[in-house]
């Protein structure tokens, strides 16, 4: 890449939009980045070198990029963005449509995409021919969506774009390493000229980085991303689903973990048991995956991945009925909730398994308290809200942030629902003792304690998922 030659943009300045070009923008010099939303208060927020979420080792990258690169800039003037750029990143929302929130098969909304589709289309220029990549984790065949909305603004719209699509595997909390170091670069493009260029051009973009790609049509990635995240989630389900067997017939779910993970055609990591998985993709993908199906009448299949999504809250039904069945006075019970962001090492909320605990608990009675290192209140109240938990006017719970003392006070339980590795290493000891004197229980939904390390320490009963 030649100094400040190349431009690249993208559209979106949330997870996947900010953190991708960061790392970009730090891993190739010449490179010149724009980050550009709608959000004017984002925008701010990165500008004031204040981050919008937390995420481990972000601050170091970000520094190379803005103060020792000085090649990314943050904006909300997105038609000017679009103008300067070679290569457009799309990486807005795609949330599930609102109007069919209940049950399965949710289609996803295509509003901010459509809309910033609108705004590239009405830059097209075809003495500058530019690349357009998907981000977003979109419906198979969004890449014909695009081209649409292009054709109803230009007259000749493969002159002016080749549309992409390139998806983002990183996972929040470790999404640094997973952008530094990916497992691959998938690029889907037309199997035309315009598409081998457009595949060598972002090639060019990685020289940088030790990858390799895996170069497809639009389609395959377009649905690849979606499969991937289907079956780290099937992964999940399945191990999920031989937790309570695990706990009836005295065997353990963390052995059974090691036993298939140590097979080479399973492999070892992502199996770990837990109250449900959570996060802003799963979920979504798999309720856009069944609607997909479903629209083409392949039921069957439909039925398939549903599965899944039934396994997941299955399991979180399973352990809160578990956990109330433990007490009989709810109104005289504190619980303690340890964690709410939906993993470890990020202090996002979004579809965190825990909101549906909170609920649960709260709602027959007991005085619910939840503890986080980095999810805040404000995350905890609007997650509560997104997932239909409405708390307002509920007075028996208190979000305690990362205050221990707060938190454990005369509790009669702790409820591990987060697998933050604080909450292996807490003295326990200190906290048994400032919880209730007669009775205290201990819940790891996360199967991530020392089981007879806990029991020393005079807690009633110690629940270990899967165990
Ligand atoms: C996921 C995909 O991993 C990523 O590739 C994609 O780009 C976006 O979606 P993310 O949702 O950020 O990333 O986090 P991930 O690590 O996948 O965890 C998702 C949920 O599954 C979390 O709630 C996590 O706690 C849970 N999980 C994960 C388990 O319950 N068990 C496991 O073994 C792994
Ligand atoms: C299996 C297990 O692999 C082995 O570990 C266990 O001890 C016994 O059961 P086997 O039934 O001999 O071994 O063969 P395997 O290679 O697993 O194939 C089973 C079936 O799955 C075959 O019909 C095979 O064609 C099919 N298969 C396998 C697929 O359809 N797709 C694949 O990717 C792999
Ligand atoms: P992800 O986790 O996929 O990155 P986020 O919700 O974190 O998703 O971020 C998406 C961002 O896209 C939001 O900050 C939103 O304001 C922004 N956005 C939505 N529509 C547009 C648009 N038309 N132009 C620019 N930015 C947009």
């Amino acid at each position: 890449l030649e100094e400040g030659r190349f431009t690249v943009c993208s559209v979106g300045a949330g997870y996947v939009g900010s953190l991708t070009s960061i790392i970009l923008a730090a891993q190739q010099p010449n490179l010149r980045v724009i980050v550009c939303d709608v959000n004017q208060n984002l925008i701010n927020s990165w500008n004031d070198q204040r981050y919008p979420f937390y995420e481990p080792d972000l601050d170091k990258q970000f520094d190379i990029a803005v103060n020792k690169n000085k090649n990314i800039k943050f904006t909300t003037k997105i038609t000017e963005a679009i103008q300067e750029s070679d290569a457009i990143f799309i990486c807005v929302n795609t949330p599930p449509k609102k109007e069919s929130r209940e049950g399965l098969g949710r289609e996803s909304d295509m509003t901010y995409f459509d809309m910033a589709c609108q705004t590239i289309a009405s830059m097209g220029d075809p003495k500058k021919h530019r690349i357009l990549i998907e981000k977003s984790t979109v419906p198979v065949g969004t890449h014909k969506r695009i081209h649409n909305i292009l054709s109803q603004n230009l007259a000749n719209p493969d002159d002016c774009y080749t549309i992409v699509s390139m998806p983002e595997f990183l996972a929040e909390g470790v999404a640094i390493q997973n952008l530094l170091f990916p497992d691959r670069v998938v690029i889907g493009t037309p199997t035309d000229k315009n598409g081998m260029e457009a595949f060598e051009v972002i090639k060019g973009l990685y020289t940088n980085f030790d990858t390799n790609f895996i170069h497809v049509r639009t389609a395959s990635s377009e649905l690849g991303k979606l499969f991937a995240n289907a079956m780290l989630a099937q992964r999940i389900s399945s191990i999920n689903s031989m937790s309570q067997l695990c706990e009836t017939v005295g065997a353990s779910v963390q052995d059974l973990s090691k036993i298939v993970g140590s097979d080479k055609r399973v492999g070892p990591l992502f199996l770990n048991a837990s109250p449900a998985f959570g996060g802003s993709c799963f979920e979504k993908d798999i309720q856009s995956l069944v609607y997909i199906l479903e629209s083409l009448g392949q039921t069957q299949q439909a039925m398939y991945w549903s599965q899944v999504l039934y396994m997941n809250q299955f399991q979180k039904t399973r352990l809160l009925n578990m956990i109330v069945q433990e007490f009989q006075n709810p109104t005289d019970t504190i619980l303690t909730i340890f964690g709410f962001a939906f993993k470890k090492n990020t202090s996002d909320t979004r579809m965190s398994p825990m909101a549906f605990f909170v609920y649960g608990l709260i709602e027959k009675g007991f005085h619910v308290r939840i503890h986080d290192p980095q999810a805040n209140e404000r995350g905890f109240q609007i997650e509560m809200e997104m997932q239909g938990f409405s708390i307002a006017e509920k007075l028996n719970f208190e979000f305690c942030g990362s205050d221990y003392s707060k938190a454990v006070k005369d509790s009669n339980a702790i409820i591990i629902g987060t697998d933050w590795d604080e909450y292996i290493t807490t003295n326990y000891r200190n906290m048994r003792d400032q919880m209730n004197n007669d009775k205290a229980l201990f819940f790891d939904l996360r199967s991530i304690i020392d089981q007879q390390a806990i029991n020393f320490l005079g807690f009633e009963k110690v629940f270990k998922l899967g165990n």
